[in-house]
């Protein structure tokens, strides 16, 4: 008996030492790591060909107080193994030139940030051997890269966020690319152009954990219809844009407000609205933040945005709403009144009870007119909307 306490005493003790000593080697095992020389080359390469105009790269270089590429600014290393994982190359001020191939030897690449630089509309690396087949984060946002980059994507089966917006790729119009990507959540290829957007918007179908989904400014021509199947499971999709596009948007009200159950921002704007009862969108009693300007409207706003009781931000700005504003906001009232603290109307055409033409409500306009509008509103609104406009009136007013 006490012997076998004494052995299982001394387990303890070896066990303890054995911690003790792991813990104690942790530290100076992460230090020895350093850089992979390999890896480091291939950085410098890198940096040979970007144009660094403001230095921002200066942690980077072949000097001996420079040895550790894992200190560079925008790297990281893994601590267990030493390799490059993460390259955030985005700052204030932005990189000009070119991406090596060079990147392609850093296979141990999870996440790559080369977003807001002027790569001249050059190509990213063509990678043809999986190289960077681990990448869960591509953000190449606002970055001037042109060329191919859909058979490289193909591959990256990992990515989880994915933002191509605002570059000038020429072969992503084919959806093909995109559905071997099943761990997506973030998707924006905003101002690249794309062609059938019914078959862009059903990829909520095939991509179970998108969650946003961004289109802006993606598809040209006039009026374009929108023909979906109907969708009868609810999506992750938190966030839907598709502004700037000219569709015709009423014919999808229903499978909008099938689409998700979690939905909490919509922007519609600058698309073609007109001629529907918009009722169906107050059914998204999820919605946070709802963007419908610039698109067609003529009123009347529905009684059902009164149920919205999440929404905090309205933007029916530059329509040709001319319904009278009590009424309005009547109709808002309810569940939204409470939560909404910002509502745009600049650029309407509302009217009240007193003027026949009550002149838009924004900072276009004289001073007499906005003190009229205000003396009428704050005798005619309770507390809920009065603290949002203070909130609109301080914006935009
Ligand atoms: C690596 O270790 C550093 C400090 O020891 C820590 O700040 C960092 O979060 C660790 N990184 C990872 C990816 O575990
Ligand atoms: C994609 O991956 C497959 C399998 O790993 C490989 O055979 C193919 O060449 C890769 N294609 C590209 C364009 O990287
Ligand atoms: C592709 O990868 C293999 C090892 O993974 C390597 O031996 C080969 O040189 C690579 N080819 C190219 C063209 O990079
Ligand atoms: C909406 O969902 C219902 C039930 O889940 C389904 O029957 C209907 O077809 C769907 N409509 C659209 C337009 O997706
Ligand atoms: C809808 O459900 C049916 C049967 O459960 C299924 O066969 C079909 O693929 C589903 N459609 C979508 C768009 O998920
Ligand atoms: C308004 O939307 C139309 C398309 O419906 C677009 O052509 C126009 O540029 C937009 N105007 C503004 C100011 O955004
Ligand atoms: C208020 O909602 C009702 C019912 O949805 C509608 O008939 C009416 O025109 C709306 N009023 C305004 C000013 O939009
Ligand atoms: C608001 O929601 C309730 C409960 O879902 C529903 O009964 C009512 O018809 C809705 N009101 C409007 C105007 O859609
Ligand atoms: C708004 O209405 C005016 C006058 O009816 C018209 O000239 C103008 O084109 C309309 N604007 C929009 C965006 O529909």
């Amino acid at each position: 008996m006490v012997i076998a306490r004494t052995r299982s005493l001394q387990y303890v003790y070896v066990l303890v030492t054995v911690l003790l000593f792991l813990v104690h080697i942790k530290p100076s095992l992460h230090f020895k790591h350093g850089c992979i020389e390999r890896e480091k080359k291939a950085l410098l390469r890198m940096k040979d060909d970007l144009i660094d105009d403001y230095g921002v790269l200066s942690s980077w270089g072949r000097e001996e107080d420079k040895r550790d590429c894992c200190k560079w600014r925008g790297i990281a290393c893994s601590n267990r193994t030493g390799h490059v994982i993460e390259i955030a190359l985005t700052y204030e001020k932005p990189l000009r030139g070119k991406i090596s191939n060079s990147l392609l030897e850093l296979r141990h690449l999870t996440y790559l940030d080369l977003s807001g630089n002027d790569y001249g509309v050059t190509q990213f690396p063509a990678d043809n051997n999986g190289s960077l087949s681990k990448l869960r984060h591509l953000d190449l946002h606002n970055a001037n890269f042109a060329g191919a980059v859909s058979s490289l994507l193909a591959n990256l089966s990992s990515l989880v966020y994915l933002d191509l917006s605002k570059n000038h790729f020429h072969d992503l119009e084919n959806i093909d690319w995109l559905l071997g990507l099943s761990s997506l959540s973030y998707l924006d290829l905003g101002g690249n152009s794309l062609v059938r957007p019914s078959d862009w918007l059903q990829i909520v179908n095939k991509l179970p954990q998108l969650e946003t989904l961004s289109l802006s400014s993606c598809f040209s021509g006039d009026g374009i219809p929108l023909t979906l199947s109907p969708i009868n499971y609810s999506s992750s999709l938190t966030t839907l844009d598709i502004s700037y596009n000219n569709l015709v948007i009423p014919s999808i009200y229903p499978w909008l407000s099938n689409i998700s159950r979690y939905i909490e921002k919509l922007t519609l704007s600058s698309n073609l609205l007109q001629g529907s009862t918009l009722a169906e969108i107050g059914n998204m009693i999820s919605l946070q933040e709802l963007y419908l300007s610039n698109a067609t409207i003529v009123g009347p706003i529905p009684k059902s945005f009164g149920n919205m009781s999440d929404l905090h931000f309205l933007d029916l700005s530059d329509n040709n709403i001319s319904v009278p504003l009590p009424d309005l906001i009547q109709n808002l009232s309810g569940y939204t009144e409470k939560s909404l603290v910002t509502l745009r109307l600049d650029g309407n055409q509302l009217t009240d009870d007193t003027h026949v033409s009550q002149p838009n409500i924004d900072g276009r306009y004289n001073q007499e007119d906005k003190d009229e509008f205000w003396k009428w509103f704050y005798a005619g609104m309770g507390l809920g909307f009065t603290v949002g406009f203070w909130e609109y009136r301080a914006l935009y007013c």
